[in-house]
């Protein structure tokens, strides 16, 4: 059975701390030696391709990109067919799916002989909360994910995938998240990934940004308009104007708090030029730790001697 990254909530312990460290060892450059892997991308990306692209060559193997325009999955082939067909010339498909289920659809097709990597569907983005967490704990803590115990993280915006995988992969490690958002917006029980399920640190919502910061040492924020919904823009404008995350609410923040944000960002919108160009600011780490994150999951999936 292969290794299946999907959502942080469904990784054993075990499996997150070997990808954590793997994120972070020495480059083996003869891991993928020769070996393809498949980048499937419904949906436009920077930073996840390129960072899973430099990672799975820097491991010595190479990558064929698909386009939705190429595949069309569900619309020319079935996922369950595209899924068949992959696994026929690849070990490892890394997918960014419009539809979560996808997933499971295509390792019941394949049985679980192809490996897949889940660069975000509409509910979870797992790569970017690995990243995320790595980026914390090297200011934080030295690099030292287990000492984000009781570390106070806020997120500020609407609550998406994003912000499901950061609390899950947050929670598990003992910090506290707290999520201020429009109660229309808010985090909603239930899903495949779901921060109301974990053991470890505290979850807390809130719909005030300034009683939410207040002491915080991270404040997060993303797009207040997802991809796939740019129709809903001006009304979003208006719903999250008291969201910015701005000067005034940074300073209501610890001294020393970071700022973190996913990217792209949308200046003057859900962050302003100041705070994101600022010292407080983490964002160009974050996205250099996309490339480690992908190195851990590529390490983990090879692991030998597993289950
Ligand atoms: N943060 C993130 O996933 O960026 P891209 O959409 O550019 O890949």
């Amino acid at each position: 059975m292969s290794r299946q990254f999907i959502t942080i909530e469904e990784l054993a312990k075990k499996d997150l701390r070997v990808i954590y460290r793997d994120a972070l060892a020495p480059l083996n450059d003869e891991l993928l030696k020769g070996q393809g892997v498949a980048l499937v991308f419904e949906r436009p990306s920077l930073r996840t391709r390129a960072s899973s692209s430099s990672a799975v060559q820097e491991l010595g193997g190479y990558v064929t990109f698909f386009s939705d325009e190429e595949i069309g999955l569900n619309t020319r082939e079935s996922a369950e067919d595209v899924a068949r067909t992959l696994a026929q010339m690849y070990a490892i498909c890394a997918l960014r799916v419009r539809d979560h289920d996808v997933f499971a659809r295509m390792r019941r097709a394949t049985n679980d002989t192809l490996s897949l990597i889940n660069l975000l569907s509409n509910a979870a983005h797992p790569t970017q909360a690995i990243a995320d967490v790595l980026t914390i704990a090297e200011h934080f803590a030295k690099g030292d994910v287990e000492g984000l115990k009781g570390l106070e993280v806020v997120y500020v915006g609407d609550a998406t995938n994003v912000t499901r995988s950061l609390c899950v992969a947050l929670l598990r490690l003992g910090a506290h998240v707290t999520v201020a958002a429009p109660e229309a917006y808010q985090l909603r029980q239930g899903g495949a990934e779901d921060p109301f399920n974990v053991e470890g640190g505290e979850l807390r919502l809130s719909s005030s940004p300034a009683d939410a910061v207040r002491g915080a040492d991270v404040i997060y924020t993303d797009a207040w308009v997802s991809m796939g919904l740019e129709a809903e823009t001006a009304q979003r404008r208006v719903d999250f104007a008291p969201f910015q995350v701005n000067e005034e609410l940074v300073g209501l923040a610890s001294p020393d708090v970071a700022v973190l944000h996913c990217l792209p960002a949308h200046r003057g919108d859900e962050i302003t030029d100041q705070v994101l160009d600022s010292e407080r600011s983490l964002v160009w780490r974050q996205a250099f730790h996309r490339r480690s994150a992908m190195l851990g999951i590529l390490g983990w999936i090879k692991e030998e001697h597993h289950d």
